[in-house]
């Protein structure tokens, strides 16, 4: 069996810098159309030159015509409306990270002060740049995702015209708060889809599975499940594919994130085969981004088969991939 899908996008995406963007770019290049790139690099992409720098290093690292690199802006409360109208050509959305939350985050927002925020907020609903955030708390770890709900709900009440993307949501609680507001959407990545607490954690330490947030419980994933299953109006595929080299992954202090571009397509076949729900992979992957972004990305066709496919045990003996040395039931067979 053979099933294509048109314009894939992967609408959460770290590319990182250097050699791990020439390692990782042609990968998620080759079988997206286009992708968000998170601005959490060191020092992060706070100024128009630095947005439009990083986006050229990506095309080039990249190599591929037909793949966009959607940029965004890391939040900061002090832009001015001036900075933001003259950078908002060049972004399809700012990332608000809490400070020290994960990976070169610290230089985020803390404390949540509405009127602090305001001044940025007001600017980017009038600006029609849409807010992504990383939403937890520095509460108990299982407890940061729905202890900042209440958080999410009072920006998406003071600010109705301002697309909040929840990103990566693992939680029922999450998926539930999408009911209650119109502006508010999210993301999902693929191993919140695959797994929970138990498989990074429940066994010996994997620490390849080792993300923020951190996998929850057998009733998130549920949740998670369900609304991408359904194709969920208001939720996007987001990867989050988070290289990091396998000698900071495999060591005291693991870094978090989970390597998955160069096998998110064929993992989500799987999925949403095993569920009955191929049916629902073009929209979840592709057509409710570009409704939610306005966004038009290059033409693609990717051709995925239904046959045996064996994970790479490394990319460029540097970064691990999720399912490595595993076979996975899809393979891509064509992209153009
Ligand atoms: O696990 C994660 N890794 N979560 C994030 O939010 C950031 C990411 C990274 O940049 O490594
Ligand atoms: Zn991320």
């Amino acid at each position: 069996m053979v099933i294509s899908l048109n314009e894939p996008l992967d609408m959460h995406l770290h590319l990182r810098e250097g050699r791990m963007l020439d390692i990782v770019a042609p990968y998620s290049a080759l079988t997206f159309s286009g992708a968000l790139v998170m601005p959490n690099l060191v020092p992060p992409l706070t100024t128009k030159e630095a947005v439009l720098k990083y986006k050229s290093q990506i095309v080039e690292a990249g190599g591929n015509d037909k793949f966009v690199p959607y940029m965004t802006l890391f939040f900061r409360s002090d832009y001015t409306y001036e900075f933001l109208a003259s950078v908002k050509e060049q972004i399809v959305a700012i990332k608000l990270y809490p400070a020290g939350i994960t990976t070169n985050s610290e230089e985020g927002v803390s404390g949540f002060d509405i009127g602090e925020l305001a001044p940025v907020l007001d600017a980017m609903s009038d600006l029609r740049i849409p807010l992504c955030i990383h939403g937890e708390t520095d509460g108990f770890v299982m407890d940061r995702e729905a202890e900042f709900i209440p958080i999410y709900r009072k920006i998406a009440e003071n600010f109705p015209n301002l697309k909040i993307i929840m990103e990566h949501i693992t939680t029922k609680e999450a998926v539930a708060a999408l009911e209650d507001f119109d502006n508010l959407y999210a993301t999902i990545t693929l191993h919140h889809l695959y797994i929970t607490l138990d498989d990074v954690a429940g066994g010996l330490l994997q620490p390849h599975l080792f993300c923020k947030p951190i996998a929850k419980r057998p009733e998130d994933r549920a949740a998670l499940l369900e609304a991408a299953l359904q194709a969920h109006p208001k939720v996007m595929f987001g990867s989050d594919s988070a290289p990091h080299p396998k000698e900071t992954k495999e060591a005291p202090g693991c870094a978090a994130g989970v390597f998955t571009a160069p096998i998110a397509l064929q993992a989500l076949a799987q999925l949403f085969d095993n569920h009955g729900a191929l049916d629902r992979l073009q929209t979840f992957v592709s057509d409710n981004a570009r409704r939610i972004y306005g966004i038009n990305p290059p033409k693609k066709e990717v051709l995925l088969e239904k046959s045996l496919y064996l994970v790479p045990e490394i990319y460029e003996a540097t970064v691990v991939p999720m399912f490595a040395g595993q076979s996975l039931e899809w393979r891509v067979v064509g992209a153009q």
